[in-house]
């Protein structure tokens, strides 16, 4: 009896609502015990989230545990799907997962094995994790620059060491990242470590425009460059071609005139942008990121696709794969809302995002959206063949329905993204060709006054 109030306090304070499905299902009070001789954790890759409301449906996606989906149909039961999820929440916390595992029933346990959501840690697949690197990436992932404001034709002599970046060479999280993003996401549960690779040294960059921070993995001679850099023990003649092209490009070395050109220029392009937006309800936005955060973002989904992170069927559009909430994208989903909120005629908050892949086939029907959507951010991430952004899959709007003339195209490069209010502007694609890949992320915003479900 002691044991059993013991396992309900574990489980009070790990799982949450776990206590109250056990009581509902009566199951009974002996926990499932995993193969002893192996050391089994939930996988790292398994994931669960709900998408739309679970009143009257009920989606999920599964990380590489896919076959969850006919395991799902045999224990069709709203309480089994919160079993799952809570295994979700568990992962990645050994003190949960002992405490969930020494509670859920062993025909549970089997098939947690079976569908590898429980799996031996010693062949466990590594969860893939965004972090970019400071170096020249392979030129199939490479981004080309597509707003000139941002080029930097100084001279070498021309260059300082700026103020807008930090280092981190432990596992602690400089505190000017921590309260930049907590401002952010507004979130202080918000998980690092579910969402980057934080294995040091880290850059820690942040866009003195846009306070978008980018996060570069440094090798150990790079730290101690930027080290010296920070404690001005380095002499900026002494740092390679290549490494200083890099630490341009970042802005951790800034010329004076071109910092302010380029404030300048953001600050001109922000208020042509409102005012259009304001007259249209649409406008495209060129991309804010640097060249290496944009190329590196378009690797990590990459290793997504091959990794089998994506939902691989989408009843709604055909040749398509998605992801609801991926965690990369909820990092920038809030990270964008500050400066979209000073684009905007009113004040929004992020509701959801949906990342899509589209292949050969795939379309958009016109539509416009649920209120979920009052305000989209469309951004193709990723595109293939690399193309102009002439040439790239366009998305059109309709700012009058009953006027065939108000239909614009709208054409994005990687990292540019496309703003118009979703509830009110018929908006679709057209067929995609074949030979061709798009992989674009949509960010949804609700008006400040919602109160409705955001998923
Ligand atoms: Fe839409």
């Amino acid at each position: 009896m002691f044991r059993l109030i013991i396992k309900f306090i574990r489980l009070k304070l790990s799982c949450g609502f776990l206590f109250e499905i056990m009581v509902f299902l009566r199951w009974p009070w002996w926990g499932g015990k995993p193969d002893e001789d192996k050391e089994m954790i939930i996988n790292p890759t398994y994931n669960l989230r709900l998408v739309g409301d679970m009143t009257d449906s009920r989606g999920f996606h599964a990380l590489r545990g896919v076959t969850v989906a006919s395991t799902l149909t045999a224990f069709d039961h709203r309480m089994f799907f919160d079993l799952l999820l809570s295994a979700a929440k568990c992962k990645g916390n050994p003190r949960k997962e002992k405490a969930f595992l020494a509670l859920v029933p062993p025909f549970i346990i089997e098939m947690m094995e079976y569908t590898d959501i429980l799996i031996d840690r010693e062949i466990a697949p590594k969860a893939v994790k965004y972090m970019g690197r400071l170096e020249m990436p392979p030129a199939s992932i490479s981004v080309e620059r597509a707003v000139g404001a941002f080029e930097k034709p100084a001279g070498r002599a021309d260059y300082v060491v700026g103020k807008h970046f930090y280092l981190q060479r432990d596992n602690t999280i400089p505190v000017e990242i921590v309260e930049l993003m907590g401002n952010v996401m507004n979130n202080k549960n918000f998980d690092f470590c579910n969402v980057f690779d934080m294995e040091p040294s880290i850059l820690w960059c942040v866009d003195p425009c846009t306070d978008f921070i980018s996060p570069f993995h440094l090798s150990d001679a790079q730290a101690d460059i930027v080290s010296g850099l920070l404690q001005g023990t380095f002499p900026l003649n002494d740092i390679s071609n290549e490494l200083f092209e890099m630490l341009k490009e970042v802005e951790v070395l800034v010329t004076d005139a071109g910092f302010k050109a380029r404030r300048a220029a953001h600050e001109k392009c922000m208020a042509d942008n409102k005012a259009f937006l304001v007259a249209n309800e649409y406008v495209v936005v060129k991309s804010s990121f640097n060249l290496l955060h944009a190329a590196w973002q378009r690797h990590y989904l990459k290793a997504l696709v091959t990794g089998g992170y994506f939902m691989p069927s989408d009843v709604q559009v055909p040749n398509r794969q998605f992801i609801h909430n991926e965690p990369y994208c909820n990092f920038l989903h809030h990270m964008q809302v500050r400066e979209l909120n000073k684009l905007l005629p009113e004040v929004v908050s992020p509701s959801f995002s949906f990342l899509a892949n589209y292949y050969a086939g795939s379309d958009l029907e016109k539509h416009i959206d649920r209120e979920q959507c009052e305000w989209n951010v469309s951004m193709p991430m990723d595109i293939f063949p690399n193309v102009d952004v002439e040439n790239a899959w366009p998305i059109y709007v309709q700012t009058d329905i009953d006027d065939d003339n108000s239909i614009v195209e709208l054409n994005m490069g990687i990292g540019d993204v496309a703003v118009y209010r979703g509830t009110k502007l018929y908006h679709w694609r057209e067929r995609m060709g074949h030979g061709r890949y798009a992989n674009i992320c949509f960010f949804h915003y609700v008006n400040g006054e919602f109160k409705g479900s955001l998923a």
